[in-house]
């Protein structure tokens, strides 16, 4: 691979919201979580704990918590993913190690031909989930579901594309 499979691959990335229930062997998903246990984490803590649910009774139970509930029913599995607050060391520090953890991950299962969607409109109840899964508040809080699976291509590319419209690199940046 050269750097530019990699650029391709970032460029490429885009958020998937039809998806064909078909099953993705663990030994993927593993491969997939693995591209995030590499992120970059404040002082090495690796603040995250994650929840992979197939299981049709939790991911219902997951997607009653959610507008997006058809979505992360659809697909063959959500990964559900916790800031582990024991194992952190600062707020900040940590959330943005998370948000390494978790584009790892969407670029992973993008390597792998898989679609996801970072689902961040569930943290409007995100004690609920804690509930689902019986977590303390005090020890773990919610950051996202990513739900992932096999795209349904079909459906995607009728899709508008507008919203992914990105902002001019001259708009955000200054050189000093
Ligand atoms: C923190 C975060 C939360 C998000 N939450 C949602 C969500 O709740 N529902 C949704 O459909 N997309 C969600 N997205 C996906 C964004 O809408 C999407 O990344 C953005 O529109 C750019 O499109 P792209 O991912 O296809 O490049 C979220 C993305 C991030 C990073």
């Amino acid at each position: 691979m050269d750097s530019n499979d990699l650029i391709n691959l970032i460029r490429s990335r885009r958020s998937v919201r039809n998806f064909v229930y078909q099953k993705i062997d663990n030994q993927i998903i593993r491969e997939i979580l693995d591209c995030g246990r590499w992120a970059p984490s404040g002082q090495n803590r690796q603040p995250w704990k994650v929840y992979i649910v197939a299981h049709p009774t939790v991911k219902r139970m997951i997607a009653e918590q959610s507008k997006y509930g058809g979505i992360i029913e659809s697909a063959f599995l959500n990964f559900v993913i916790f800031y582990d607050i024991d194992r952190g060391y600062d707020r900040t520090k940590d959330l943005q190690s998370i948000g390494a953890f978790i584009q790892n991950i969407l670029l992973g299962a993008h390597a792998k031909g898989l679609g996801t969607l970072w689902i961040g409109e569930i943290l409007e109840h995100k004690e609920k989930i804690n509930e689902i899964f019986k977590l303390s508040t005090d020890k773990f809080e919610l950051m996202g579901v990513v739900t992932i699976g096999v795209v349904d291509k079909s459906m995607e590319d009728k899709e508008e594309q507008e919203d992914r419209e990105r902002r001019p690199l001259d708009e955000f940046i200054d050189w000093f």
